[in-house]
């Protein structure tokens, strides 16, 4: 195929700006999508793609975006958990799709979008960002040690100088303070968002960082994918006070559940950049799992800086394999299996991430 077209909706975000910036040497015509005309306009003239006003949200601007392109690839976010407008305006137009979105019911539920997309012959993959897409492809390695899964633990915490954007913020204040059902002793068990706090030691530089309570698809995926007794995902801040101050955000929550945290995503990433100069950009995520046996394999990922490639890098990969090898099937998928850890590794290192190993609490180096 000569020059596909690919557009990229949220691609001047966080990390739509990192992915578009990686594909836009592939050869492929590539399109910046979202709704400010001048910061999509500037960032498309930097790397040579154009820019398409569209609001996703409005059907009709939606259909002329995805009109004619061969692929989308959404870093804009789902915009309620159970919200498939954007694939299956996507399926309807026959454009292969590929969404960092890592809700837990959004990403957990997209096989209901299987059939229309076989019947288009459309590729739709979801969650295609570190959460499932990383964290499986290490669960699945340590898992291999094991005859029998007692427990997979994943841990994440990101850098302080790494900024995130507000759609991530979002997609975490969607949850804090309301039930998380998780997979303990065989059996769905209820939680609280961002509860059941932690300190957890990662490896060098990163250190003991504080972690809590996610609600993300892993913990949908990995009892049946592991067939594993317990699952936990637990991620954090650099800054304590912030996971604290998210905290009590959740016990606000509690007393009123009905309350829209997702809309002060913008002022707390506001509020945040006012404490950018504090903490570093040191970031990891480390997945452990233990066999029946209680003999315990981790393994780590490690971002003295340039932590936002991971979670950028599944879409990138998996949208340079559609563009060297065509689609893996057609059909709506979780982003599971479709990129191995090797090969997540060997695009990270070059940014200076890499991976430790760890056996029974302690890590030592890869
Ligand atoms: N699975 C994981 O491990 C993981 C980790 C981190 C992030 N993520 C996901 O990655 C995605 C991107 O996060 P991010 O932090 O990069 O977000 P971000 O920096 O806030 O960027 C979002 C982009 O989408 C655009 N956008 C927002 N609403 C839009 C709309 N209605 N129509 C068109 N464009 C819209 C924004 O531009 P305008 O506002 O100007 O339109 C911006 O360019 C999110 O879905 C997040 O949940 C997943």
């Amino acid at each position: 195929m000569t020059n596909p077209r690919i557009v990229i909706l949220g691609g001047y975000g966080t990390f739509g700006s990192l992915i578009a910036d990686q594909l836009a040497p592939s050869g492929a015509q590539l399109y910046i999508a979202g709704r400010d005309a001048s910061k999509g306009n500037v960032f498309a003239d930097s790397i040579h793609a154009q820019f398409i006003h569209c609001d996703a949200r409005n059907t009709d601007a939606l259909r002329d975006t995805i009109s004619g392109k061969y692929l989308l690839i959404n870093a804009a976010g789902p915009f309620q958990a159970k919200d498939y407008s954007i694939p299956r305006a996507c399926i309807e137009h026959g454009c292969h799709y590929i969404d960092l979105g890592d809700g837990r019911e959004y990403v957990a539920g997209i096989r209901q979008l299987d059939d229309s997309a076989r019947a288009k012959g459309a590729f739709v993959c979801v969650g295609a960002s570190t959460t499932p897409a990383v964290t499986s492809a290490a669960a699945a390695e340590l898992c291999r040690h094991f005859r029998r899964i007692g427990s997979i633990k994943v841990a994440l915490s990101a850098g302080n100088r790494n900024q995130a954007g507000v759609s991530t913020i979002a997609s975490i204040l969607a949850y804090v303070g309301l039930p998380v059902r998780i997979w303990q002793g065989g059996r769905w068990r209820q939680k609280t968002g961002w509860e059941m706090g932690e300190f957890f030691d990662f490896p060098k530089p990163v250190g003991r960082r504080r972690v809590q309570l996610c609600d993300v698809p892993d913990l949908a995926l990995f009892p049946s994918m592991f067939q594993a007794e317990n699952v936990v995902f637990k991620a954090g801040v650099e800054l304590t006070l912030f996971n604290y101050a998210i905290g009590v955000l959740g016990l606000l929550r509690k007393l009123r559940p009905a309350s829209n945290m997702s809309a002060l995503a913008q002022l707390l990433v506001w509020f945040s950049r006012l404490f950018k100069s504090l903490g570093t950009t040191h970031g990891s995520f480390a997945v452990s799992v233990t066999g029946d046996s209680g003999a315990e394999k981790s393994l780590a990922f490690v971002a003295p800086q340039n932590g936002p490639r991971v979670p950028s890098a599944p879409a990138l990969l998996l949208a340079r394999n559609v563009l060297a090898h065509g689609i893996p099937a057609a059909g709506a998928f979780p982003c599971v299996g479709f990129i191995s850890l090797a090969q997540f590794a060997e695009y990270l290192a070059p940014f200076g991430i890499f991976v430790v190993r760890g056996e029974n609490g302690s890590w030592s180096s890869a």
